[in-house]
């Protein structure tokens, strides 16, 4: 076992020969979206994702199906699994199999098994000092999912949360492997600043982020900024927020991302390389948000201004 479960990563890296490694994880989730069809694409994109953050080629994949028996009707329960699968097909894995449950709650997912090389694959634990952070989509798709669910506003900017959510993070993962990096994590349900945190206490350093280059959906903050925040979390050893930096500003970094982007760490001298392969591959939203800046405490420090 290469990577297990110490290190919070984001999947489980198993070593089967000298140069083959799996790479293997799972992810199921609730609907955030009307369309059954791109709700079956964001749910394969989310769980697809775990691989591609490990530097891995995804190859096989089981649906998880946990469907209601009465309310759903069939045709809604198809386009789902017509979502996934077409995602896994755009992925270059093929559906082997899965396995169908009856649950009050609807939900979907896959189990993925994907491989790598057993020395070249990326964990979330190879940050390394003056490394800088590289985030590949904008944030803030959590709070646009809950504005929608609520029935409030957020037509043009949900259509872009939901395209953005259903694209896969293969030409990311492409161009990382590219241009050789030391650790990535993909943001999810803990947000932003959530893996950020994970990536640090796995990496053992101190990282900086600088709120004015995190790309974000500029409804999401509004919506976040149009009700009285209080600060996320306390200032403790590991976590700090500079006190210029409103609540909402500082709650966008904790909102849960489903098939979020990659958070990346980059050596300083190959970081322009990689956004400039990012951008290419037609990842624009793609740039540099903040870097390691010190060794220990482990820890996540939320500032502003150059990285
Ligand atoms: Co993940
Ligand atoms: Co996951």
């Amino acid at each position: 076992m290469l990577v297990g479960i110490e290190t919070s990563d984001d999947a489980g890296v198993f070593q089967v020969s000298d140069t083959l490694a799996l790479v293997e994880t799972v992810d199921i989730i609730t609907p955030m979206v009307d369309d059954p069809y791109a709700f079956g694409q964001i749910a394969a994109a989310n769980a697809i994702s775990d691989v591609y953050a490990m530097g891995g080629q995804p190859l096989t994949a089981l649906n998880i199906c946990c469907f209601p028996a009465h309310t759903a009707e069939l045709d809604v329960l198809r386009s789902i699994v017509l979502g996934g699968l077409d995602k896994i097909r755009e992925a270059g894995a093929v559906l082997i199999g899965g396995h169908t449950v009856r649950d009050d709650e609807l939900k979907y997912g896959l189990a993925v098994s994907g491989i790598a090389h057993p020395k070249s694959f990326v964990s979330n634990a190879g940050a390394q000092w003056t490394d800088r952070l590289v985030l590949t989509k904008p944030i803030g798709t959590g709070v646009l999912i809950n504005a929608f669910r609520k029935g409030k506003l957020v037509g043009a900017a949900f259509d872009r949360a939901v395209r953005q959510m259903t694209t896969l993070n293969d030409r990311a993962c492409a161009a990382m492997l590219e241009a050789g990096v030391h650790a990535c994590t993909d943001v999810s349900g803990f947000g932003l600043a959530g893996h950020a945190m994970e990536m640090a206490r796995a990496s053992r350093v101190r990282l900086r982020v600088n709120v004015d280059d995190v790309p974000h959906y500029d409804e999401a903050l509004d919506l976040l900024s149009s009700v009285q925040g209080t600060r996320s979390r306390e200032t403790t050893a590991d976590y700090c927020c500079e006190p210029d930096i409103t609540p909402a500003r500082e709650a966008l970094l904790f909102d849960p991302q489903t098939s979020g982007g990659l958070l990346i760490s980059v050596a300083r001298t190959q970081a322009d390389r990689l956004i400039e392969r990012l951008h290419e591959a037609g990842i624009t939203d793609a740039c540099i948000i903040g870097e390691v800046f010190d060794l220990g405490p482990p820890g996540l420090e939320i500032g502003r201004g150059q990285s």
